[in-house]
């Protein structure tokens, strides 16, 4: 079926209330395509004229391979963190080596979670995709995001289990040693940097997806990922890969973190604008 037509007129309505063409197109092209036509396309904008995320608006949102849903209980994917999973992917599913067990700890909408199973499901035979996320309104977004993978890709659907707990602790002991990937965007947002992220941010996204306290290393908003280096190598398979995603200015510290812990080939990774977001070290 071809997509729907946005309705130029509806557009430029939508727009004048948005102040923004494209996003207009976009709340006019998903009130058409679900049915809720102009009256649902006006109640969309309204909604995003009153500041909240477009995003949320909208209520799904494309991740890489998958499109999850998007709402208050959890974080908005963000394109850093597509990149974050491309890397992991790399590592994990290269030439000669085979991912069986991968781990998404603070999986929140499932993004990364499912864009594993997605896009390492099919080159590796076997493969578990664990997602863990210590918020229960999380774990829920997730679970309906994991239902509707379920109808378009079962097989893909059926490699992921999500589990709640904090960090590690969600897992069973029987992964210990088995992980061959471990992927995370941990809350990295200092204490005295949230009261001037964007209102956009901080008034509709959940703190507690966002703000981490002070690591050992002494850098604000480090703790999550020193955590997750920290009991990477006991979960880690021999050989086995953990990419974290981190703020630039955490990212000499966490390389630092890694090495301490024991892990090994550590190194920090830029994006796609030459800044450092992620680290990435091997067991
Ligand atoms: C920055 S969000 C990332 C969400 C998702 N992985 C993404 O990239 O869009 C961090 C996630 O970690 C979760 N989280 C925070 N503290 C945690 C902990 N101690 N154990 C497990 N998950 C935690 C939050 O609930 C949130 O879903």
């Amino acid at each position: 079926m071809a997509p729907p037509v946005a309705d130029p007129t509806l557009v430029a309505d939508v727009a004048a209330v948005v102040g923004n063409r494209r996003e207009a197109a976009w709340i006019v092209e998903h009130a058409t395509a679900s049915g809720a036509g102009p009256a649902g396309a006006h109640r969309l904008a309204a909604r995003r004229a009153a500041g909240e995320p477009l995003q949320y608006v909208l209520g799904t949102w494309p991740f890489r391979s998958v499109e999850v849903a998007v709402d208050v209980r959890a974080l908005i994917p963000r394109p850093e963190t597509e990149a974050v999973v491309g890397v992991a992917l790399a590592e994990a599913t290269g030439p000669g080596r085979h991912c069986r067990i991968a781990v998404d700890l603070g999986t929140g909408t499932g993004a990364i979670a499912l864009s594993l199973a997605v896009e390492a499901g099919a080159a590796s035979p076997g493969l578990e995709v664990w997602a863990t996320d210590r918020s229960a309104e999380a774990l829920a977004l997730a679970g309906e995001n994991l239902a509707r993978l379920a109808e378009v890709d079962p097989a893909a659907a059926a490699r992921v289990r999500l589990v709640a707990g904090s960090w590690y602790e969600a897992l069973p002991a029987h992964l210990a040693g088995t992980a061959d990937l471990v992927v995370s965007n941990p809350p990295y947002v200092s204490e005295s940097e949230y009261p001037g992220l964007d209102p956009e941010v901080r008034e509709w996204e959940p703190r507690q997806a966002l703000v981490a306290p002070r690591g050992r290393s002494g850098v604000a908003g480090s703790a999550d990922i020193e955590a997750v280096l920290d009991g990477a190598r006991r979960w880690l398979a021999p050989g086995g890969t953990v990419v974290v995603e981190l703020d630039p200015r955490q990212a000499y510290a966490a390389v630092d973190i890694a090495r301490r812990a024991g892990l090994t080939g550590v190194r920090a990774e830029r994006d796609l604008t030459g800044r450092l977001r992620m680290v990435v070290a091997h067991r």
